[in-house]
């Protein structure tokens, strides 16, 4: 009745220059989106957690929002909703998962330019992954929080209320890390790095092993990981949950036991440079970062001073 009546009264120009002002609004508003010159950021959680958990990811998306005015922040949901996506964690296949994420950010428009990738945990070896098997659209930095680049050799604890689902990987583990069944449906087992059985790990590691290049060298891999700007590293000191923590910093046991550590320059893969990190670190590329807590346990302030710089 209301519209009508507005209608009638207008008439029929006025209607015109009004669609035109909203059509010019929009055009404004449009290009206002198209130049603002942040960053995108994608987030990829860690086992047990989820995208969108107000009391991680959904805090840590808020905070990068309200730092960077404008930013868009993609928080990654592994299938079609939370639930799903926290039990995929632990389930699914990760070159699954990792196929599935470089389709959602191909077919994200907002991404085009390029992106920042933030990686909270497993979700940190995963992007890595995701840089080197998906270079479109193109990752710029890639931050590793809490990741273990070299796989686990044991985990000791599991976040939150988790400890039960802990006691069943262990198990599931034990029964063979390395066997077809294990290897395709626990996320665990896929970056499962057994030093006792070197050999078992570089041939039958469905995820690790591929994408630190133990079965052979794939320059693509190389040459997309090599593109990055900047690959950072973030080790959590008193980590109770990776064994060993050095693989936050791509450290491992040096292989054929399980007491004795190496850096990532020390290591094979860094020696033949089997992926490139030799040359990102002569060229300043790669960063390693620590902090004094607990897995992925950091203030807001810390969070500010040492990774904010990288979105910016
Ligand atoms: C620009 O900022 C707006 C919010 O102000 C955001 O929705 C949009 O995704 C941003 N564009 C890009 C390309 O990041
Ligand atoms: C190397 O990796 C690329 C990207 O994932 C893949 O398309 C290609 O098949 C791989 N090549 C070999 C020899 O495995």
């Amino acid at each position: 009745m209301t519209r009508k009546l507005s209608q009638a009264t207008m008439g029929l120009s006025t209607a015109r220059r009004l669609i035109l002002v909203s059509e010019c609004l929009m055009l404004l508003l449009g290009s206002s989106w198209a130049s603002n010159d942040t960053i995108p950021l994608v987030i990829w959680h860690g086992m047990g957690d989820s995208c969108c958990n107000p009391l991680s990811m959904g805090s840590i998306k808020k905070m990068v929002e309200e730092e960077v005015p404008g930013i868009y922040v993609l928080s990654l949901m592994i299938g079609n909703s939370v639930l799903q996506d926290t039990e995929n964690g632990f389930l699914m296949d990760v070159n699954a998962q990792v196929s599935f994420v470089c389709n959602q950010l191909d077919q994200d428009p907002k991404l085009k330019a390029g992106y920042n990738a933030m990686g909270f945990s497993q979700g940190s070896q995963f992007l890595r992954a995701v840089a080197q098997r998906c270079p479109y659209p193109p990752m710029k930095t890639l931050i590793s929080v809490g990741g273990q680049h070299q796989g686990v050799y044991g985990l000791p604890r599991c976040p939150g209320e988790s400890s039960r689902i802990c006691d069943w990987i262990r198990k599931e583990l034990n029964s063979g890390a390395y066997t077809d069944a294990v290897q395709k449906h626990l996320v665990q087992a896929q970056y499962w790095h057994d030093p006792l059985n070197d050999d078992l790990y570089k041939k039958y590691s469905l995820f690790l092993a591929d994408i630190n290049q133990e079965r052979g060298v794939n320059e693509t891999y190389k040459k997309n990981l090599m593109s990055l700007k900047t690959f950072v590293m973030v080790k959590f000191l008193q980590d109770t949950m990776v064994d060993p923590v050095d693989s936050e910093w791509f450290g491992f046991y040096k292989p054929g036991q399980a007491k004795e550590l190496e850096t990532l320059q020390e290591s094979a893969i860094f020696k033949e440079d089997r992926l490139g990190l030799a040359e990102m670190d002569k060229a300043g590329k790669l960063v390693f970062l620590s902090t004094d807590g607990d897995h992925l346990q950091f203030t807001r302030e810390w969070f500010n001073e040492k990774l904010l710089p990288y979105l910016r």
